[in-house]
């Protein structure tokens, strides 16, 4: 995989259902079964929890675990979006690698790109009133904030998130360093062919979140198109066949696609089947060719909280979806 990432990571975005001291737990289970790539955020809540937990496993303190080297982990974390002025994004920075008790961090996201916040676990049809489109000087000044984070030895690697065409394009342009990753929604009712094909094509990595189609989002994230990935029929279908769960075929698919997915569990017997389901028993060529003909470009985060005045509910505007950047 790119630049030494595990080929599997797991989430820590808990949401509604799965408090910090879940959360960690939950991370602690996963370090237990083998997992290396831990996906954290700031906005998530639970960053301190995590790094207690990372302290326990790099100082052998978990039963079943030997100490590891902080070099075997890989640890992201994102600046959230109401974070990105100058000076202020590099606080934030550091304040997220304290709570994670650590020295340094491996890949550093810009979770999304436009300084749009919300409160947490608001409902989807709230605005903020400062929210407003992307303004691509004021993104290519928090990068150059953060490049100086690699300089200083503080982070391996930068990235985005929720990225679209044009914004990326002008970001590889004008960047001193660039993005090793774009961290983006993935799963196999969405599967965003052509970006995902370009973002490729410039050497970049990419992660996957929400890649068994985050069946335990809120109410309020869900509409009634929504696709349930579990129960597409080429999905059905592999796991018929190779005799495993669903979640088992969207995390192989995400795997033999060439991404890193991020799935999220809570529960030790989940946690440790998505890891074991990527070691074995691979999809066939013409199971990977259904899969990829069942895409329903169905994007379960539209990101509606982030829409600025004059969008009314339009949330594709967010996506850039005409190939230019919406205003
Ligand atoms: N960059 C971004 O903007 C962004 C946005 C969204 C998410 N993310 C990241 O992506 C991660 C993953 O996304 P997500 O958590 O929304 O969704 P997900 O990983 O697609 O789905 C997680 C849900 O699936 C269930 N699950 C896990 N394994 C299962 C299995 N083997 N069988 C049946 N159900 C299973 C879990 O329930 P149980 O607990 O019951 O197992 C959990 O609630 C997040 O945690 C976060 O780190 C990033």
């Amino acid at each position: 995989m790119e630049f030494g990432i595990p080929a599997v990571g797991f989430g820590t975005f808990g949401s509604d259902h799965a408090d910090a001291e879940l959360v960690s737990a939950s991370v602690e289970l996963a370090l237990k079964a083998g997992y290396r790539h831990i996906d954290c955020a700031a906005v998530y809540g639970n960053e301190k929890e995590i790094g207690q937990v990372l302290n326990r496993a790099m100082t052998g303190k978990i039963e079943g675990l030997p100490a590891l080297k902080r070099e075997e982990l890989w640890i992201t974390s994102k600046l959230w979006n109401d974070k990105h002025a100058p000076g202020v994004c590099t606080e934030t920075f550091k304040k997220s690698l304290s709570d994670l008790g650590l020295e340094y961090l491996d890949l550093y996201l810009v979770h999304w790109p436009f300084p749009n916040a919300h409160e947490a676990h608001c409902d989807v049809t709230s605005r903020a009133a400062s929210a407003r489109p992307y303004i691509h000087e004021e993104f290519m000044t928090l990068w150059h904030e953060l490049e100086k984070l690699v300089d200083a030895g503080l982070v391996r690697h930068l990235g985005v998130s929720n990225m679209t065409k044009p914004k990326l394009e002008l970001v590889l342009r004008d960047c001193r360093i660039k993005p090793s990753f774009n961290e983006m929604e993935l799963h196999p009712s969405f599967q965003q062919k052509e970006f995902y094909d370009y973002v490729k094509s410039q050497g970049i990595g990419i992660i996957g979140y929400c890649p068994l189609g985050s069946p335990n989002r809120p109410e309020r994230d869900t509409t009634a198109d929504d696709v349930v990935d579990m129960e597409m029929p080429s999905i059905k279908a592999a796991a018929a066949a190779h005799g495993c769960h669903p979640a088992a075929i969207c995390l192989k698919w995400a795997n033999q696609r060439g991404h890193v997915p991020i799935p999220f569990s809570t529960k030790e017997r989940n946690i440790v089947s998505n890891l074991e389901c990527l070691m074995e028993d691979p999809l066939t060529d013409a199971e990977m060719k259904a899969i990829a003909d069942d895409d329903r470009n169905c994007r379960l985060i539209k990101g509606q909280v982030f829409l600025w005045e004059g969008c009314g509910d339009n949330w594709h505007k967010l996506w850039d979806e005409n190939g230019v950047i919406e205003k």
